[in-house]
């Protein structure tokens, strides 16, 4: 029988009930890969932790860069977590040391992926990473041999958890975004700083190792950010009365042999399928030529979901084979030009809050034909006793910097009570 010796670096959330399953499912593990897995090394930061699993005093490795050199060690699975530092230093040591890499580390294949396939590819090892993506949600190994088959035009859908959470609780318990936040950190589905998941960030890094993956070409930073830290209950409320849901989405496609990544609040059509995605599931849609569209969707985060992740790229280990980390040979990958979303044309949302005086809808729409923007509905709700009107325009498709013109040419009016606001519509 074959044998495969594994070291797991960082026993935290993640790392700790990883261990415990390879040990619980080694048996069934083996009869199908053909290939036993063998929990050779582990190693953390504090040797004195106390810790949920049993570690062999065999197991445990003082220095973590040490396991690189050792010779009984084919596999490394990294569970640190961050772009810098020792996950780094890890990852890049073990591959130039031809050893198979395993990483849940969605910062560190963002930042250093490319570097790091080229490594993989010369040294003839894998380098896999399809927790660092959605978590329990198998969209990396589904491009790279389920989906092999297609061009890829288009891949979209709620790529984070927390973010998803904090909107659909807003929307379903008629809270506001703090008091969903606090719920969210209370139940464990946010961090306790959770700026990346609040400002896009965290979506970005996997949108960008999808759209690698998708359109065969390499990482690129070109890539429209927009968190959801503005959206407020009366978004909420409105997006419902015009027949939306607001979620965080998302996109990469080609359009025009033009790629475009972008991420930001979106209003879509409460029937959508994207639309009925609450909590903290991640759901990923793929449109590619000849399948059509396929979706998947699941656990995004999570001890169980990365684990189910992990396991499946410990299995392609297992089962033997070097694949190409990004289904593609860095040699044949595509520098393709990603463009700006400045002339990418969107249907918006526009909310502006003035006062409530004579002149100032007029003056509003005519900034909006100043820029050729038409206007497809207008909804005015005035408060008298705050003598204060929120006017909400929903836009025809128009260019994305026209609808950043008007924004800005409002906000400086005197009229304007607060930083007027625009979501993209998805017009699927
Ligand atoms: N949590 C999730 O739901 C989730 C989902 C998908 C992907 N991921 C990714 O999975 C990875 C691990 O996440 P996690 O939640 O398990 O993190 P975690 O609970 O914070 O665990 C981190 C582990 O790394 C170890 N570590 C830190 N610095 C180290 C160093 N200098 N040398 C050796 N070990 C060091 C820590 O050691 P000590 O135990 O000794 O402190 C700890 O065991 C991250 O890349 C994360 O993005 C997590």
């Amino acid at each position: 029988m074959r044998k495969l010796n594994i070291a797991i670096v960082g026993l935290g959330n993640i790392g700790s009930y990883l261990f415990n399953y390879l040990n619980i499912n080694r048996k069934i593990l083996t009869d199908k890969n053909n290939c036993l897995p063998i929990i050779k090394y582990v190693s953390a930061k504090n040797k004195n932790k106390k810790r949920s699993i049993k570690i062999k005093k065999s197991q445990w490795v003082n220095n973590y860069l040490e396991i690189t050199k050792l010779k009984n060690v084919d596999l490394i699975v990294e569970l640190i977590g961050g772009s810098e530092g020792p996950a780094k230093k890890l990852v890049f040591n073990a591959l130039k040391n031809k050893k198979h890499v395993v990483t849940a580390n969605k910062a560190l294949i963002a930042k250093y992926g490319d570097q790091l396939a080229q490594i993989a590819e010369k040294n003839r090892v894998n380098l896999e990473f399809e927790a660092s993506v959605c978590g329990g949600v198998p969209i990396i190994r589904s491009l790279k041999e389920g989906l092999i088959a297609n061009k890829i035009s288009k891949i979209y859908g709620i790529f984070n958890g927390t973010s998803n959470y904090i909107l659909s609780s807003m929307d379903n318990q008629k809270k506001n975004f703090d008091e969903v936040l606090y719920l969210a950190k209370k139940l464990g589905y946010a961090e306790s700083n959770p700026s990346a998941d609040i400002n896009g960030d965290d979506v970005s890094s996997k949108l960008k190792i999808l759209s690698s993956l998708c359109f065969n070409s390499f990482l690129n930073n070109n890539i429209y950010v927009e968190g959801i830290k503005d959206i407020d209950k009366t978004d909420i409320d409105n997006a419902n009365k015009l027949g939306f849901k607001i979620k965080l989405l998302g996109f990469a496609e080609l359009l025009n042999n033009k790629i475009y990544q972008r991420v930001h609040p979106t209003l879509i059509k409460k029937e959508s399928y994207v639309a009925s995605i609450d909590g903290v599931l991640n759901a990923v849609i793929v449109d590619g030529k000849p399948v059509g569209q396929s979706t998947i969707q699941g656990e995004g985060a999570g001890p169980e979901a990365t684990t189910s992740a992990l396991v499946s790229d410990i299995s392609s280990v297992l089962r033997g084979n070097v694949k190409f980390p990004f289904s593609i040979s860095s040699k044949k990958r595509k520098k393709l030009i990603f463009e700006k979303i400045d002339e990418r044309f969107f249907s918006a949302y526009l909310r502006f809050e003035v006062i409530d005086k004579p002149g100032v809808l007029s003056n509003i729409t005519n900034i909006f034909s100043k820029y050729n923007v038409s206007i497809k509905r207008l909804v005015q709700n005035p408060d008298k006793n705050k003598k204060s009107s929120s006017i909400i325009i929903i836009s025809h498709n128009s260019k994305n910097k026209y609808l950043n013109k008007i924004i800005k040419e409002i906000s400086k009016k005197n009229y304007v009570k607060r930083k007027p606001k625009m979501i993209r519509i998805d017009s699927n």
